[in-house]
């Protein structure tokens, strides 16, 4: 595959500059399989139905789909545009899938039109600086954590979340290595198990012993003592440090302050969003009620059955003790410019 340098044994996205290639997440870890496509909008669909999912991920993901949109549309810029608005509209909550759209469109204009070769070498360069924003996080998050921690994890923001060896599980990989972290606790996070099949199919893979709670035993946890830090991912940081992540993340922050953990979130700049004062303006995806039956092994609704699936939610910056970008460790009072 013509991928950027890749050390890491785990990945869910490749790209020749004809063929995006991605590790359908819905079917880990019972079966391991790759879908190939040639057209933006399948693409599209691909990270609606988080075949491809992460904040990270799907910013790189529409990245080389405007690669393949170049190639279809053949210089037609308006018809270009037009696949590139239907990728950012694909899910609402992350800003990496916006940012990386706009850092396409400006390779666009800058190159007088969306010249495909131009555009490889700009998606190449995002999923580059992905590679490189995971490592720097890494070390800059480990080293805030004293040696033999218990931590605590939400969703999954491992190497099928990003383009690298991930964000908040870059972290726990990296501390376990160091042995700041001596216990990983991954939340199964529902209705779609994110943690119990995806953050324990790479923790497996990458030789870390973990246990998965259930989110209700997240208190119960944090009353053992056996946790010092829960940590997290983002989907959207606000200027103030308002954190957009996982729905359950924000119930986690309020059990941490209230046991006297400390809460800490890893995310790349690419996920901080600055125009936004707070995580108020945060547009907070909700999807079909249907994940929560078909998470209790139901086929549909039950008739006069009904649920509510918010699947992200805000955590307040007054809760978060750290977030690490690729710059370092940032402490409240939290200003991203
Ligand atoms: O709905 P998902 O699986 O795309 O949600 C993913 C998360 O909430 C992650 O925690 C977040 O994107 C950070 S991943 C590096």
């Amino acid at each position: 595959m013509n991928q950027p340098d890749r050390p890491n044994v785990i990945e869910a996205i490749r790209f020749d500059g004809e063929r995006l290639q991605l590790l359908d997440q819905r079917l880990l870890p019972a079966r391991e399989a790759w879908l190939e496509m040639t057209g933006p909008d399948e693409a599209a669909r691909a990270i609606a139905d988080l075949v491809v999912r992460g904040a990270p991920a799907i910013g790189i993901t529409a990245a080389y789909a405007a690669v393949l949109a170049a190639r279809r549309c053949k210089g037609d810029e308006a018809a270009w545009q037009a696949a590139l608005d239907r990728l950012e509209r694909a899910r609402p909550t992350a800003v990496n899938l916006s940012w990386a759209v706009a850092r396409m469109r400006d390779c666009a204009k800058r190159s007088g039109g969306p010249d495909p070769e131009r555009l490889f070498s700009e998606a190449r360069e995002i999923h580059r600086q992905d590679i490189e924003a995971n490592r720097a996080m890494a070390e800059a998050g480990a080293a805030q954590i004293e040696p033999g921690s218990g931590v605590l994890t939400h969703c999954n923001t491992g190497a099928l979340a990003t383009g690298g060896i991930g964000t908040a599980l870059g972290v726990i990989a990296e501390g376990w290595r160091q042995g700041r972290i001596g216990r990983v606790f991954a939340d199964e996070t529902r209705p779609w198990l994110q943690g119990s099949r995806l953050t324990a199919w790479e923790l497996s893979q990458l030789g870390v012993p973990f246990r998965v709670i259930i989110e209700g035993a997240a208190a119960s946890l944090m009353a053992s003592g056996q946790v010092a830090w829960v940590i997290t991912g983002a989907d959207r940081i606000a200027a103030n440090g308002d954190v957009a992540n996982k729905i359950g993340t924000y119930m986690l922050a309020v059990l941490a302050r209230h046991h006297g953990l400390r809460f800490m979130v890893v995310a790349p700049s690419s996920t901080v969003d600055p125009q936004l004062e707070s995580g108020r303006g945060i547009d907070i995806e909700e999807r079909s009620p249907a994940e929560i039956w078909r998470a209790a092994g139901l086929e549909s609704e039950p008739p006069g059955f009904a649920a509510w699936n918010p699947v992200f939610d805000v955590t307040p910056a007054e809760l978060v003790d750290c977030i690490v970008t690729e710059a370092g460790a940032h402490f409240p009072p939290f200003h991203f410019a």
